[in-house]
């Protein structure tokens, strides 16, 4: 197999933690969203005479794969978003190869695999010389959320795309959303659970459990988009403290939707021994990741975790991305 040596520029999307209304955005609850800039990035580059697919820190390396298809589900997602993309650019009849670059792994509920989708279609793009707006692009990366889970709310694609934080909602099948201003920028800390988190099956657990008992889903929906609501202005008024605590609650309505987990639990209570004042999952739960605020200490919170095993990193909400490149 022949590649070209020329590849073209990095592009690189947003990932995002949701800090209030994961779930409850799939019933038009609004969420409220933070990105998490450049958590994946990608390059494309020509080849001869197959489709080549490069994901070294996911251990992903796909050749041929339209000949030979792989059927771990991981790995078809992944050829099903590839084929996808190209024929939403209409270069399925062409030959590429793409390369990408992503800060965590799959399944870590931060939108990796709607950054991918977002990253991978600016560097397509380019190496075709095609020109997309952002509504372009956030509509193909929407339909590969489809090919992930189905009945995705949007919000993934759409922090991917445009970034910023975001207060957003589904309308009779529309995204909806808006910035949300901060009066200061905000550090927030991310832990990593360890245990993959499944959207299509967290999803499908709460639309069981909601076709149960509707009237307590309801309740939880309402409660939860009133926490959304506080939240927007505890934002505005960059009250941490506030913050923290609609953290916590949300976090105790996510747990008795069955949606925690030990390893969640067990960030939890390590950076509350710490000093952390309020955390709660964020994306869909049952692993994934842990967003934590703290007041001061952080450096405390972090390599706690850390001596723990369980890796962080750090964003700081209301901050612009630094290496956006617009495809
Ligand atoms: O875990 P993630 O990054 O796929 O986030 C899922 C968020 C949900 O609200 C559970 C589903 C959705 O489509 O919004």
């Amino acid at each position: 197999m022949a590649e070209s040596m020329q590849a073209t520029d990095w592009f690189s999307a947003n990932g995002k933690v949701i800090l209030f209304g994961e779930h409850a955005v799939v019933y038009g609850v609004e969420a409220v969203a933070a990105a998490v800039p450049d958590l994946v990035r990608a390059r494309a580059f020509r080849t001869d005479d197959t489709y080549r697919l490069k994901i070294p820190h996911w251990h992903v390396d796909m050749r041929d794969f339209q000949k030979h298809e792989a059927n771990a589900s991981e790995t078809e997602l992944l050829r099903s978003m590839f084929f996808l993309i190209a024929g939403e650019l209409a270069v399925d009849g062409e030959f590429f190869g793409l390369e990408v670059d992503a800060r965590v792994p799959p399944a870590s509920g931060l939108g990796a695999s709607a950054a991918l989708a977002v990253a991978a279609t600016k560097a397509l793009a380019n190496l075709f010389e095609l020109r997309l707006n952002l509504s372009e692009i956030n509509d193909i990366a929407f339909k590969c959320e489809q090919l992930a889970h189905g009945t995705p709310s949007g919000l993934d694609n759409t922090l991917a795309t445009f970034g910023g934080v975001l207060r957003f909602r589904r309308e009779n099948g529309a995204a909806v959303f808006a910035p949300v201003p901060l009066a200061s920028p905000i550090e927030l800390l991310i832990a990593l659970s360890g245990k993959k988190g499944f959207t299509a099956g967290a999803v499908a657990k709460v639309r069981d459990a909601k076709n149960r008992d509707p009237q307590r889903y309801q309740g939880l929906f309402a409660d939860i988009a009133r926490l959304s609501a506080e939240g927007i202005i505890a934002l505005a008024e960059s009250d941490t403290s506030k913050l923290a605590s609609l953290f916590n609650q949300n976090q105790r309505y996510l747990a008795e939707m069955d949606l925690s987990c030990d390893e969640i639990e067990q960030v939890l209570t390590i950076a509350a021994s710490a000093g952390c004042n309020g955390g709660k999952l964020t994306g869909s739960g049952d692993g994934g990741a842990v967003i934590l605020l703290a007041e001061e200490g952080a450096e405390r919170i972090e390599s706690s975790l850390n001596a723990a095993g369980f890796s962080t990193l750090k964003t700081v909400l209301g901050a612009k991305s630094s290496a956006f490149v617009q495809g």
